[in-house]
């Protein structure tokens, strides 16, 4: 997927650089080559030697080195390079960035580029928040610099919030997104996609839901998104940030995912990746309620909620071309999977075991099954953001447009 791709991989000084020598083996599993640079605090984090080992070719560190200089090599660097990837970005970086400084090679080789960018900015909650950085990102985003997270979560510095690096594997999603060949396919088609969880309020201040990270429902989105559709993403409450290239609304309860699917209009392909809380309390207490001494614990009646797939899915005018559900099973899989696309009268269903020993939930990868009118198709194991690519490309092929890659497959 990224195949013959050369990738500068900038590496700056942030607890998250560590994860940045697992992101050299993936987008050198993808068949992308990776040289990187690494700045001096960069290397408090990560030897050179283990970005080297793993990268296969040396690290540039230093600005004045006078046999890469001699030809010119902060400008080589980038010439060589299809894009550069800053991972982790620190606030440190992401400010000489937006200043326009070239004070280290890291700096110059950022200044002097005119190939894309894309960063992973990687900090503590209070520097990603200071209005410094705030603005910086704003600058940065206008001159059409890339971002790709941070997410939510916790942090090594003990504190929760948004600044937690991207994983390797968002990163080279995006990485491929950005070197994807520009052909657009579903230009003109308008998607709908849910993901994550729904919430369910029993009281104000407790919910019921479920594990969905809204991981695989994302990159979903994105990958419709990068063969030109027009998608809306519905998402529930997930610590995921909005992917860059569409719409995103959020939402908490079912009821709430259905209205902001509905009112989406008319849409040619709908895919619902959200795991939907199948009940919903009868009657949600508007006060918290209070556990008393000596009471029984209070029953909780559960009534169905609606039923997002199977509406979507009804005949009529406002259906959608193309209705795709998802069937997260913990035993007998394609069985009741199959038997699920009938009931709800969709067109396709992707069938994933969400067994805790499968890993499906929160992971990074995927193994699932295409079940439509022409039978199964089992899929092999594939990264998340592939088995969205692959799965974009087959509805591109279903509006009768296939995707390059598609085509080969
Ligand atoms: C233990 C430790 C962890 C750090 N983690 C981060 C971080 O995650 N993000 C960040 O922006 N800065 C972090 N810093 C501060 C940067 O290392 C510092 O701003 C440095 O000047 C960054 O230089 P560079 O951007 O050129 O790599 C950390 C510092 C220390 C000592």
């Amino acid at each position: 997927m990224l195949n013959g791709k050369r990738i500068l991989l900038i590496v700056a000084g942030g607890i998250a650089a560590f994860k940045s020598l697992e992101l050299i083996r993936r987008l050198r599993e993808r068949g992308a080559s990776v040289r990187c640079v690494l700045t001096e605090a960069g290397a408090k984090f990560v030897t050179p030697l283990s970005l080297q080992a793993l990268s296969e070719d040396r690290v540039y560190s230093d600005m004045f080195s006078l046999t890469d200089e001699s030809e010119m090599g902060h400008i080589q660097l980038s010439r060589d390079a299809d894009l550069l990837v800053v991972a982790p970005a620190t606030a440190n970086v992401l400010a000489r960035m937006a200043a326009g400084l070239a004070d280290d090679l890291a700096a110059t080789v950022l200044l002097a580029t005119d190939k894309p960018v894309l960063v992973a900015p990687a900090m503590n909650v209070r520097m990603w928040t200071h209005a410094a950085t705030v603005a910086n990102v704003e600058t940065l985003k206008k001159r059409g610099i890339n971002f790709v997270g941070p997410n939510d979560g916790a942090m090594a510095c003990n504190e929760f919030g948004p600044g937690r690096m991207s994983e390797p594997e968002e990163i080279v999603a995006a990485t491929a997104a950005l070197l994807a060949p520009q052909e657009k396919p579903l230009a003109g088609k308008r998607a709908v996609v849910t993901s994550g969880p729904t919430r369910e309020a029993i009281d104000p201040v407790r919910y019921i839901s479920n594990h969905s990270s809204g991981k695989q429902g994302h990159a979903i989105a994105s990958a419709l998104a990068s063969l030109g559709a027009d998608v809306t993403l519905v998402s529930g409450p997930v610590t995921l940030a909005d992917p860059p290239g569409l719409r995103t609304v959020h939402v908490d309860s079912a009821e709430q995912m259905l209205a902001a699917c509905l009112s989406a209009g008319r849409i040619d392909v709908a895919v619902c990746a959200a795991a939907v809380a199948d009940w919903k309390a009868a009657r949600p207490a508007t006060a918290k309620i209070k556990k008393k001494a000596d009471a029984a614990p209070p029953a909780l009646e559960l009534v169905p909620n609606p039923d997002i797939l199977a509406t979507l899915s009804r005949p009529g005018p406002q259906r959608p071309a193309l209705v795709v559900g998802f069937a997260a099973e913990t035993e007998n899989l394609v069985a009741n999977a199959i038997e699920k696309r009938q009931r709800k009268g969709c067109d396709w269903i992707v069938a994933n075991d969400v067994s805790p020993a499968a890993g499906t939930f929160g992971g990074e990868s995927n193994t699932v099954h295409l079940i439509s009118a022409a039978g199964v198709e089992d899929w092999p194991t594939l990264a998340k953001g592939d088995v969205a690519l692959r799965l974009a490309g087959r509805i591109a092929r279903h509006f009768g447009r296939p995707a390059k890659a598609e085509a080969a497959e």
